[in-house]
């Protein structure tokens, strides 16, 4: 049914944007700090914050550091932090077993924060990207990025995050079967409860630009990750990754980038009702950290702007590098 709108002057859509109390009472969603996961870096060292040239803002931290910042983190309310490993180019090999090797710079931050801040979950990343020595996601064998050894792999790395405390992995790689094997292969060795939230719409974009000098991968990479990653031409495909990485034991999903997918958001919210959930990217952080180092917008209200258009758009939570600076002006 149409709702029928009343003509002028009964409907003076004005009227409910008067004042502060009014647009308060008609307010359809909120942005909290509860609705927010804070992405960080982790790299060899301690006592170590290093600034991330394109990421104003943003540090790689040695594990202590990292502590440290989830301690700050829980203390501002934030419920989630995850975990980047940084590598140089002498920790990544063909075989990428650094991905499973208990005590990467990933692991040791996740057991770190488990015993130092045992309050806030830890999230974490499955991918072999920043362990590979070609900077992909999967194993390259003679030019082509192989699905099921990667899955392997995978699982591998998962069970060692698992292990070290992880609460929610989160698989980034885009590899078919890998949210069924993870599942299986977390019940299997007694970790029933531990989460996975699966990038599972996740886009070939050029956004990720930043991240990529964050972890060490641009120097890395070669070629494109167009065959696993999505094309930023479709709409209906997100929702049959979604619905399949549901159907395999995803328990939340989200939707990569952030900003430009407003609409596979909704549509994914809307269609399937699970927990849904955004990232807003290197690329969107930088963009607005940049403009307002230029005096161009107002980067304080613009990230509240952007985090409050993904609650619009549906999401229950969003993944970005404000996280914090969110926090602190949402308690304000
Ligand atoms: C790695 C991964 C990427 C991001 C998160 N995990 C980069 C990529 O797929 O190349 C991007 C995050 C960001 O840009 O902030 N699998």
């Amino acid at each position: 049914m149409k709702p029928t709108v009343a003509p002028f002057p009964a409907a003076r859509l004005r009227r409910t944007r008067q004042n502060p109390a009014i647009r308060g009472l008609v307010r359809q969603n909120t942005l909290t700090v509860d609705d927010l996961i804070w992405p960080v870096f982790v790299r060899a060292g301690t006592g170590i914050e290093e600034p991330v040239p394109s990421m104003p803002g943003v540090m790689r931290r040695s594990v202590d550091k990292v502590v440290e910042a989830a301690r700050e983190a829980a203390g501002l309310g934030i419920p989630a932090i995850c975990i980047f490993p940084y590598t140089g180019m002498e920790e990544r090999t063909e075989d990428c077993a650094g991905a499973w090797d208990p005590d990467n710079h990933a692991n040791r931050a996740i057991r770190a924060i488990k015993a130092e801040v045992p309050g806030i979950a830890v999230m974490t990343d499955v991918a072999l990207d920043t362990y590979n020595i070609n900077g992909h996601d999967g194993y390259v064998v003679d030019g082509e990025i192989v699905n099921d050894a990667t899955v392997e792999a995978l699982v591998k790395m998962t069970l060692a995050q698992a292990e070290a405390g992880a609460d929610i992995i989160g698989p980034s790689d885009m590899m078919d079967g890998r949210i069924g094997a993870m599942r299986a292969a977390l019940e299997a060795a007694g970790h029933q409860n531990v989460m996975i939230l699966s990038y599972a719409a996740k886009y070939a974009s050029a956004f990720y630009g930043p991240f990529r000098d964050a972890v060490g991968a641009s120097a890395a990479l070669t070629g494109d990750k167009k065959t696993y990653q999505m094309d930023p031409a479709n709409s209906d495909e997100a929702l049959r990754l979604v619905e399949r990485d549901l159907r395999e034991g995803a328990d939340m999903v989200m939707v990569k980038p952030g900003l430009p997918y407003l609409d596979i958001c909704r549509r994914v919210k809307d269609t399937f009702g699970a927990p849904t959930f955004a990232y807003q990217v290197s690329g969107e952080y930088a963009m607005i950290r940049a403009a307002a180092q230029n005096g161009w917008i107002d980067g304080d209200r613009v990230m509240l702007e952007s985090l409050m258009a993904f609650k619009r758009a549906g999401c229950d939570g969003i993944l970005t590098y404000f996280a914090p600076a969110a926090a602190r002006l949402l308690q304000s």
